[in-house]
């Protein structure tokens, strides 16, 4: 818990910034429930995974390769069950689906949690840049495939970032989806993000009227793994930002769950979730129309693939 934490927590009242995964799941007996979890070997997504375990949910948890994968099962035990998800690999993803189908499991939640941030330089992978490929286009072919066992009254919750708001100005770049022209890794990274959120707010108005829900979340800023690509004095610099002012992996990880698992998420579809509150998202987050095209373009190319 850094510095910062500890002084938010003090006189605060309900969930916040220093609320922890296992506070905001304190009490809850999930056993018998299902949650897909993208990225669960590293970072948020692991604590994620380590805390519903803990609190009996059986968790279908992707990494990218098999013994990555493997590591979910030794560390957290039978109701941790690993599966191989490489986001920016159609085929994997196709594969993954049908295991999960395979397993005959029906789904209380999907965690979209996985994600790459600002690689220096532009690269594509099959012709789209690849922090959308990875983080936006990899998730919404997992997702969709998917819905067909997400239960009545399923949850999705897509990790996006406030980092949404360093997109392009005008949004998803819908002629230049490979990156040329305006590339920059936090642009990037932040275009991704946005499309995340775009994704949330899409799926949940086609969940109106049912017991569904879809929402993306901010889990705060942590030192991860997520920083790999940044330059090296950036490292020694999260260490000590993360004891002054940063969130703790643990309250990263307790929007996403509280999202996922607690009661109150029943109420959120279509919100976006910050320190376990809902929060105003940048004015293309709220864009329908942008939302509306970005499915359809997804669609569009996630066929390609089919
Ligand atoms: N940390 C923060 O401050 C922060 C802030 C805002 C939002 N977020 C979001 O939180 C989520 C989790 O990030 P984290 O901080 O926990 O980072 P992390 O420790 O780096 O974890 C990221 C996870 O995503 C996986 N991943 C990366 N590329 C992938 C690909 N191509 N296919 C499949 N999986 C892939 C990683 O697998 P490998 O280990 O194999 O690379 C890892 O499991 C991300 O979506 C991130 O954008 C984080």
């Amino acid at each position: 818990m850094s510095l910062y934490s500890l002084i938010r927590r003090i006189g605060s009242s309900g969930f916040g910034y220093g609320s922890t995964a296992e506070e905001v799941s304190a009490g809850l007996d999930l056993t018998g429930k299902c949650i897909l979890v993208t990225g669960g070997n590293s970072g948020i997504g692991r604590k994620t995974v380590r805390v519903l375990t803990m609190r009996g949910a059986t968790v279908l948890t992707t990494a990218r390769s098999e013994s990555k994968a493997r590591i979910a099962r030794r560390r957290f035990g039978k109701r941790a069950i690993p599966l191989i998800c490489e986001l920016s690999d159609p085929n994997s993803i196709q594969a993954c689906v049908d295991n999960i189908k395979a397993g005959g499991h029906k789904l209380d939640a999907i965690i979209a949690n996985a994600g790459v941030m600002a690689i220096p330089e532009c690269e594509t992978v099959h012709g789209y840049e690849r922090h959308f490929f990875t983080n936006h286009l990899g998730h919404f072919m997992l997702v969709t495939g998917l819905l067909d066992l997400l239960k009545d009254d399923g949850r999705v919750v897509m990790v996006s970032s406030s980092a949404h708001k360093r997109a392009p100005k005008d949004g998803i770049q819908f002629a230049r989806l490979d990156g040329e022209g305006w590339y920059g890794p936090w642009e990037a990274y932040g275009h991704s993000k946005l499309a995340n959120l775009l994704f949330a707010k899409e799926l949940a108005k086609r969940f109106a009227g049912t017991k569904r829900v879809a929402v993306a979340v901010h889990p705060g800023v942590i030192r991860t793994n997520l920083i790999r690509h940044m330059k090296w004095w950036v490292k020694p610099m999260m260490v000590l930002m993360s004891a002054l002012v940063l969130k703790s992996v643990s309250e990263g990880a307790a929007t996403q769950v509280y999202a996922a698992v607690h009661p109150d998420g029943a109420g959120f579809n279509g919100e976006y979730l910050k320190d376990c509150k809902i929060t105003q998202p940048s004015d293309n987050a709220c864009d329908p129309a942008m939302a509306e095209r970005l499915w359809v373009e997804s669609e569009r190319i996630a066929a390609q693939f089919e």
